[in-house]
């Protein structure tokens, strides 16, 4: 990884700050102790053995589900995949594969718009930097953690022991192997797993519908049910020719799985019992009230608020211009994706008073603690002072890191230029030839996806928004600065940053790499945003932490007592992005009062949403005249109607799109894609009666690769139940 994208890594994983969480028939579940809830699958139907599921000496179904990530941070899911066939075929969803698939597309080839299909496998796109990570064992190394810890430690004393022992663990697991391993944390520090996986890197793009049919429904429908979404994407697992994890080559070949999954296309029905396997990001269900105010009245209104702002300029440049669309549109993607997220949880935490559910489970945490060690006492008074002492920092976290950080691009593109050029200016030759060999190549990669007029109205938008939104005493100094110069007229002030800046286009930026002067580039209007909002963000973490010293502390102690008061019963902790597998059954369900809503969705409904003068809701004729004809052939249900979507009532979160819904079986029957936004407070308490996973019909999915997009080939290597 270059150093700039590592620095850039960095910064955005402190901003993931974001909270996550969960609670029970509910149930993320590790794979190794999948046992211990069999009884109850097969109560709700199941028909394996949990050895089906997870069995290190056997091929199981665990060696076909994929997690997808980036050569960086590869233990790091931002979705998931699954094998389809005995070629490494994989689905995931659209929006997963969206980047790579906008990364191919230009205005004369818009796959973006126009869908991607290869006929054969010479015309599979590579996608360097993208992994796609395959299980090979997980093992409880809790005892081994725990034997490095002792009380009489401080909590960064603990941390950093806890560091120290785990990267001795995996280097051991990894020995004389191609694996990959990770300890991961469960329970907010309180046990300890280790992951051992396949890395591969070789994972090349097969196929996609069009936007209008994979993303159909847009921001509108995001987070909705009912759904008409398509939202699928195929792509590949390539091997060096011993089968083993290598670099993108010509002369790798398709992976051959230990398993693949068989499609199932007899169809589901309600009640039927449904499995979902997977890499679930973050919840954060053993969050307390005082954690939850917070996330409510802080974190998640000023995000909506500020992502509002960003998403009506770069809408409007987007609507107005193809090519604008072409390039933004990933970045949009992921900026709406949680923008609307914020908003539809706020509204359903206060809907299901979630804050009196976690008050409850505080009067039973307090209740046993008595008489407990001295520890346990105090906890969650600890935590209420805490939070409240860290108050003001949080709102102005937000505001540096939604409005500035991560609000225009430039800044922080800017700044991590300046960082990688001193270090280059202390570095050797060869070093240094190798710092700027890695800036124009980034540079090209950046300005790839790049509008210096949208990113001139952006920064103008956001840098107004900040300055008169955040509280006076933290608003950095270049901000009021550019105030007072300016006398409020931020647009002015934009214009004339980008008539000075090296950073405004690829052009100016190439230019001053020729020649670079580090000493005048800290005078640069985008380095002197970039450095000070970024300054001032870590100033002001400095400030959260030192506020709420032994949060981290007290929150393992709260999740102990939870954990202990819970007894026997299986409980599953927090997700973070390893393996899980949930269970459940396809189910209705009752928004609101007086409405029902029923488990699936056929393709008529796309008929009936349809609306040619609004982008989100636009039918390609094809899809159209398939429609009219109902040459559905064999994907058609016993009513002739082509089901589109399904709900089901497992339990997953964001890490988890693409996911394989299975049947009794272990067969594929569906792609998990989305939640429904009357639960959305489900990452922080698992809404039983309301929450549901929104998954595609995978006779959707090979009726669109099939009749639509002709792509027998495909077809014909997937194993298909009839
Ligand atoms: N809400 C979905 C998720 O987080 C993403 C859906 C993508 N579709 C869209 N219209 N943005 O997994």
């Amino acid at each position: 990884m270059n150093i700039k994208v590592k620095f850039l890594a960095l910064v955005l994983s402190m901003l993931m700050l974001v909270p996550s969480s969960v609670k029970a028939d509910e149930g993320m579940w590790l794979l190794s102790l999948i046992g211990k809830n069999y009884s109850d699958m097969q109560q709700k139907g199941f028909k394996l053995t949990a050895d089906d599921i997870y069995n290190i000496n056997q091929s199981c179904i665990k060696d076909a589900i994929v997690g997808l990530g980036n050569a960086g941070s590869p233990f790091w899911h931002f979705c998931t995949a699954e094998i389809v066939s005995d070629k490494g075929l994989l689905t995931t969803n659209h929006h997963c594969g969206y980047g790579q698939i906008q990364e191919h597309s230009t205005v004369e080839h818009d796959y973006l718009r126009d869908g991607f299909w290869a006929y054969t496998m010479e015309e599979e796109l590579p996608n360097p930097g993208l992994t796609a990570s395959i299980l090979v064992r997980v093992e409880d190394v809790t005892n081994q953690v725990l034997a490095a810890l002792n009380d009489d430690m401080t909590e960064a004393e603990r941390n950093k022991a806890i560091v120290e022992v785990s990267k001795q663990i995996s280097a051991k697991a990894k020995e004389g192997t191609n694996y990959e391993a990770t300890v991961k944390s469960m329970f907010n520090n309180n046990q300890f797993f280790l992951f051992v996986h396949n890395i591969y890197k070789d994972v090349r793009l097969v196929g996609a519908p069009p936007s209008s049919m994979g993303k159909f429904g847009g921001d509108t429908d995001n987070w909705m049910w009912p759904r008409h979404t398509a939202d699928f994407s195929m792509f590949r697992i390539y091997t060096a020719p011993d089968g083993s994890p290598a670099e993108y080559s010509k002369d790798n070949v398709p992976l051959k799985p230990k398993h693949h999954l068989p499609i199932n296309i007899k169809g589901v029905e309600e009640n039927d019992f449904a499995m979902i396997m997977g890499f679930p990001g973050t919840t954060n269900r053993f969050v307390t009230s005082y954690g939850l105010e917070e996330v409510m009245n802080i974190t998640n209104k000023l995000r909506y608020e500020i992502r509002t702002q960003k998403i009506n300029v770069w809408k409007a440049a987007m609507n107005a211009d193809q090519a604008v669309k072409i390039k933004y549109a990933s970045k949009y993607a992921s900026c709406s994706n949680y923008w609307k997220y914020s908003n539809e949880q706020n509204k359903a935490l206060k809907a299901l008073n979630t804050i009196g559910v976690k008050q409850d489970i505080e009067k039973r945490y307090n209740e046993w603690a008595k008489g407990k060690d001295a520890k346990y006492q105090n906890v969650l008074s600890e935590i209420e002072k805490m939070i409240a002492a860290r108050k003001p920092y949080m709102a102005a976290r937000t505001y540096l890191a939604e409005g500035l950080l991560s609000g225009p691009e430039l800044p922080m593109q800017a700044f991590g230029v300046q960082m990688a050029l001193i270090q280059a200016e202390n570095a050797t030759a060869e070093e240094k030839a190798k710092i700027m060999d890695e800036l124009k190549k980034e540079a090209k990669t950046f300005y790839k996806d790049y509008d210096q007029a949208l990113e001139t109205k952006t920064i103008a938008t956001l840098f107004e928004y900040v300055y008169k939104n955040i509280e006076p005493e933290y608003c950095p100094e270049f901000l009021a600065e550019i105030n007072k110069k300016y006398k409020g007229n931020f647009e002015k002030y934009a214009a004339d940053a980008m008539k000075k800046s090296v950073f405004a286009n690829e052009e100016t930026f190439m230019k001053f790499l020729e020649k670079p002067n580090v000493k005048k580039l800290a005078k640069d209007p985008m380095v002197v945003a970039g450095s000070g909002a970024y300054m001032d963000y870590v100033a002001v973490a400095k400030k959260i932490k030192n506020a709420a010293p032994d949060l981290d502390r007290m929150q393992r102690l709260f999740v102990y007592g939870l954990l202990d008061m819970n007894g026997n019963k299986p409980i599953a902790p927090d997700a973070n992005s390893t393996i899980r597998c949930t269970y459940g059954n396809c189910l209705a369900y009752e928004p609101r009062d007086g409405v029902y809503y029923s488990y699936y969705t056929t393709l008529d409904g796309v008929m009936e949403k349809e609306d040619p003068t609004n982008p989100e809701f636009i039918v390609p004729a094809k899809l159209k005249e398939l429609w009219n004809a109902k040459d559905y052939g064999r994907y058609a249900n016993a009513k002739g109607e082509l089901p589109t979507c399904f709900i089901t009532n497992n339990d997953i979160t964001g890490g988890n799109s693409g996911s394989p819904v299975m049947n009794a079986q272990g067969h594929l029957i569906g792609l998990a894609f989305d939640g429904n936004s009357e639960a959305m407070s489900g990452d922080i308490d698992f809404e039983e009666n309301m929450q549901r996973c929104i998954n595609l019909d995978v006779r959707y999915m090979l009726f669109i690769i099939d009749k639509f997009a002709g792509a027998k080939n495909l077809i014909n290597e997937m194993t298909i139940v009839e």
